[in-house]
């Protein structure tokens, strides 16, 4: 397998405007991605993790152009995905895909499984009724919906959360996407269906690991671990450390990455006992108004005076990058 960049993410920003600018105040701007740089090589996984609000779904939908970004450039096998116009843009879209946090949202409730998986061919190919139908029943088959005669002609409303998601992922993978980003795939499910479709991403990955690059949203590390190799720890739209998921989890860097992993529980003592623990505390500062410095200070157990003046560069550490004074001299 050659290994080339599939996706590659250059100093990326999503500024939402709020508000209006007033006399003596200049615009304001939700910073909710700034500056977010990374690659991912064919056959690739990152996982992308940070609390709620941290710039994840925004990051994705500006890589996907399902939002216009404020600047940043985004290759996905060397083509460059911001300077294509709209007929260019929905050509490719079967190519990048994404499987949304809400699985229900995502379907027309009006439609049955059968409309709603088709259409991607109806809209992006020229094949006939009949072998749609086809394509669709393997897909279904493919994704654990089986028999796939039990679900063609049935709502969403008429399927569990999990069967959902399983059409969702059908539909995504429907025209084999080479970017394929899933966005909290599990947070909305039953605990009990979780661990089946972590199964189904992982068997869809392995598959179509010669040709994809794949991206898997959550809040949770312990997900990412299970999905992905490497990942980005994101917070307030930055990128405060990246590397790969399990040495961040046996070693976080970053005083946020520390935070983060603090809060999964460990079923042994030993890795427990040496973990630095670091509550989870704190107010999340505004993104309007974020702090000078290292948006992570006011939080920081570790905080030092220039923290607080100037934003720490992402610079090599070991095996990875971080952002944080504490590791430069
Ligand atoms: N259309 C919008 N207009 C203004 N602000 C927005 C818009 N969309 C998102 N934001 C803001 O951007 C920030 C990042 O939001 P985003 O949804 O990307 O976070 P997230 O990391 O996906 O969070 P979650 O884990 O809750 O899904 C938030 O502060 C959010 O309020
Ligand atoms: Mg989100």
């Amino acid at each position: 397998m050659g290994t080339h960049p599939l996706l590659k993410v250059e100093n990326v920003k999503k500024y939402f405007p709020v508000g209006r600018a007033v006399f003596g105040r200049s615009k304001q701007y939700v910073k909710a991605v700034d500056d977010v740089s990374f690659t991912i090589d064919v056959g690739g996984s990152l996982g992308i993790v940070g609390e709620s609000g941290s710039g994840k779904t925004t990051l994705a939908k500006v890589i996907l152009r399902l939002l216009e970004p404020t600047s940043g450039k985004v290759y996905l096998d060397g083509v460059d995905l911001f300077s294509l116009n709209n007929k260019e843009l929905r050509k490719l879209r079967p190519k990048m895909q994404m499987i949304f946090q809400d699985p229900m949202a995502s379907l027309n409730p009006r439609r049955k499984i059968m409309h709603i998986i088709g259409q991607v061919f109806k809209t992006h190919t020229s094949i006939g009724d009949v072998e749609i139908r086809e394509r669709v029943v393997d897909l279904l088959e493919k994704v654990g919906l089986t028999p796939p005669e039990l679900f063609l002609d049935r709502y969403p409303h008429e399927l569990s959360g999990g069967q959902r998601q399983r059409v969702c992922i059908a539909r995504a993978i429907a025209l084999n996407p080479k970017l394929l980003i899933a966005d909290e795939p599990v947070s909305a499910l039953d605990v009990s269906v979780r661990g089946q479709i972590v199964k189904l991403l992982l068997e869809i990955y392995e598959k179509h690991i010669d040709e994809i690059a794949y991206i898997v949203i959550s809040h949770d590390i312990a997900l990412i671990k299970s999905l992905c190799k490497d990942t980005l720890v994101m917070y307030l739209g930055r990128v405060v450390e990246k590397g790969e998921v399990r040495r961040i989890i046996e070693e976080p860097l970053h005083p946020y990455s520390q935070m983060l992993i603090s809060s999964i529980p460990v079923p042994d003592p030993e890795i427990a006992r040496n973990r630095k623990r670091i509550p989870i505390g704190g107010e999340i500062p505004s993104l309007i108004n974020p702090p000078k410095g290292c948006y992570f200070h006011p939080r920081c157990p570790y905080v030092m005076d220039r923290c607080r003046e100037k934003t720490p560069s992402l610079i090599n550490v070991d095996d990875r990058l971080v952002s944080c004074y504490l590791y430069s001299e």
